[in-house]
């Protein structure tokens, strides 16, 4: 049976996407791995196999002996993490891409997924309904090397036709999964913070307007663009996507119409200059009519899904 391997499978994105390809393909067919051996037990129902994807060798040996035929490269450094060890972020996040381009160009892999993201952009993009194609100065290491692996994908499509398929996330957030280092992760901190009865100090500014979305909106949008026709993939660096544009004011005013005591101060660090460096909106036009994309959750429609969520989940976890 052909197989699909998911790299960093234990983190944010990964550990809703695995369960997604498992539904829709069956256990079978999944491989999921991760770096973390403790994430074993987060894999019930599918394999999961230990694997640090700078092991070229495993890598290439797990996807010769299982017939694998498609890989979703998830694993990377995220941007606040990057400026902590910009030289261990490049070298994560370009060299395990490279080692799946090439594998994928050697074993003639059908497809392959890679996320980038919002962070491709920087100060001098256009900060409003940023455009799919325009000025592109990231100085995160995240987004150099985001950017860097956009322009490596299209080049291995057009060298050598592998079918590699992208898109730049906002910030994602889901109440399944702690956050992960990223600088749109205190939309995520946020909640855990308003159930647990304490109060939410902010590393960012009140007004910091960034563009997010709900996780089933982003698994949807992965799974939409994997599964569009190969002539309707028409950008082969990686696509714009959007959902919804808020601030930490406004998530904050959202969740306290649910906790009415809930209380917030905005305590910024290095991370705002991150944020003031991506776009507040972004247009993703290209992706709603070459392969059909539509979100389906905005502020309140998320907000009103975790709190309902989030607090069995939690139980369900210890
Ligand atoms: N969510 C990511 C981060 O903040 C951006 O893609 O690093």
């Amino acid at each position: 049976m052909e197989k699909i391997l998911i790299i960093g499978a234990a983190g944010q994105l990964g550990s809703e996407l695995t369960k997604a390809l498992v539904e829709q393909y069956g256990g079978e067919a999944v491989i999921a791995t991760d770096i973390n051996p403790q994430a074993a037990n987060q894999f019930e129902y599918c394999r999961y196999e230990v694997l640090d994807v700078m092991d070229k060798r495993s890598l290439q040996q797990l996807v010769q002996d299982n017939q694998v035929k498609q890989i979703y490269h998830l694993a990377a450094v995220l941007s606040a993490t990057g400026e902590k060890n910009p030289l261990f972020a490049w070298n994560l996040n370009m060299e395990s891409l490279l080692y799946v381009l090439e594998l994928a160009r050697l074993e003639k892999l059908d497809k392959v997924y890679w996320p980038s993201s919002i962070a491709v952009f920087g100060p001098n993009t256009p900060k409003q309904n940023t455009p799919q194609y325009c000025v592109k100065e990231p100085n995160t290491i995240y987004g150099i090397s985001k950017q860097a692996g956009e322009r490596w994908c299209e080049y291995y499509f057009q060298k050598y036709g592998v079918d590699v398929r992208s898109l730049r996330y906002p910030g994602l957030i889901g109440y399944k999964s702690l956050p992960g280092g990223g600088t749109t992760d205190y939309a995520v901190d946020i909640y855990h913070k308003a159930i647990a009865g304490e109060h939410f100090k902010c590393f960012l500014k009140a007004d910091t307007l960034l563009p997010m979305m709900y996780m089933p909106d982003a698994i949807k949008a992965t799974l939409d663009l994997m599964h569009a026709p190969k002539e309707n993939v028409k950008v082969r660096s990686s696509y714009n996507l959007a959902a919804v544009s808020f601030s930490p004011q406004e998530i904050y005013e959202c969740i306290k119409a649910h906790y009415p005591d809930f209380t917030i101060s905005f305590e910024p660090d290095f991370r705002q200059q991150i944020a003031d460096s991506w776009p507040d909106t972004i247009d993703d036009g290209p992706a709603r009519k070459d392969w059909g994309w539509q979100h389906a959750y905005d502020l309140n429609k998320m907000t009103a899904d975790i709190l309902k969520n989030l607090p069995e989940f939690l139980i369900h976890l210890k």
